[in-house]
């Protein structure tokens, strides 16, 4: 098996895991619940005349939300980036793709995240790993993940657990941030780094903040575990028995967005990790979470297309 298959195969087993497994993180939740919006019995407003609508990157959306990054870089994933591209672009949300490693290194796979097609006029975000500018990537990779896709702006993962208890993971973390202030000065789109489910602390914000980077996705804890989905993926007990005990790792996704934002109250904070609900999303927004909530988004037709177009 070259390493482009073994990439293609993680990405079916990353599906087939979170799909059959209790992947959730374990011991540590988002904190949604642990707040209360202030109920108001004279509101003095008229539902029906709220507007959620916004911008991002100079693309108007229907509401604030952005389907997470998830895939691509397998046959059978390609249909669910474009199902996910559809429902973005119906509804008027952003979507960002799965990391594009294995399209790079195999461009015949380029087609499973194209979903321009489908989603001409959606806010569309590139993916790669930060930790792969250790690893033979530079601006040219980056620049060609944004191409491929014709993406907006280009998302860094940096997914530090997730690697370090992978059986195949890359762990050199060293150095990085000089050269993601590389990538920020010459990819020529806005660069957003983002977690996976482990959140992003004030401090690294701004860091990241400072090396150039126009926006943070917190990816918060509570709710998938990457850690977990890579215990799925060990075949020895030992290999499982270290990635289960970061089960309930990392900062809650309240506090991330809440700390973040206190920190910087200027940059795009993108709240996700865990969020289950309307309410959720309402919450991480009043938390300090990009932009603002007039009108409830009709968080059934949302999941229920979102779930017509996985199944
Ligand atoms: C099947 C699957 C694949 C994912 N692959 C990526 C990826 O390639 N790049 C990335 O930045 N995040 C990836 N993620 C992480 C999500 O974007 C998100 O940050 C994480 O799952 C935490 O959010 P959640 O608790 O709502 O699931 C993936 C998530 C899922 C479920």
């Amino acid at each position: 098996m070259n390493d482009n298959d073994s990439t293609s195969s993680r990405k079916l087993d990353h599906v087939r895991i979170v799909m059959d497994e209790d992947v959730a993180a374990k011991g540590i939740y988002t904190g949604f619940a642990a707040y209360r919006m202030p109920h108001d019995a004279v509101p003095e407003l008229d539902l029906a005349a709220i507007d959620t609508s916004t911008a991002l990157l100079g693309k108007p959306m229907r509401a604030p939300l952005l389907i997470s990054s998830m895939t691509g870089g397998a046959f059978d994933v390609a249909r669910i980036n474009l199902a996910l591209a559809e429902a973005a672009q119906a509804l008027g949300l952003a979507m960002g793709v799965g990391s594009q490693r294995s399209a790079i290194r195999d461009q015949r796979l380029a087609y499973t995240y194209q979903v321009r097609q489908v989603a001409p006029s959606i806010p569309l975000l590139a993916n790669l790993g930060a930790v792969q500018l250790n690893y033979g990537y530079g601006v040219d990779e980056c620049r060609r993940a944004v191409e491929m896709i014709e993406a907006d702006a280009l998302i860094l993962h940096l997914n530090v657990l997730q690697e370090a208890v992978q059986p195949e993971g890359n762990t050199n973390f060293k150095g990085l941030l000089q050269k993601i202030e590389l990538v920020c000065r010459d990819v020529g789109v806005p660069v957003i780094a983002k977690e996976v489910g482990n959140g992003i602390s004030a401090q690294a914000a701004r860091r990241l903040i400072e090396a150039g980077v126009w926006g943070i996705d917190i990816a918060g804890a509570g709710g998938t575990s990457w850690s977990e989905v890579e215990r799925f993926r060990h075949s020895t007990g030992q290999g499982a028995r270290v990635a289960g005990a970061f089960a309930g790792w990392g900062i809650p996704t309240t506090e991330a967005i809440r700390t973040v934002r206190a920190a910087l109250p200027n940059i795009l904070v993108i709240g996700s990790g865990g969020i289950r609900s309307g309410v959720d999303i309402a919450k991480a927004i009043a938390a300090g979470a990009v932009g603002y909530f007039q009108k409830p988004v009709d968080i059934d037709r949302l999941l229920s297309a979102i779930a017509n177009a996985l199944f």
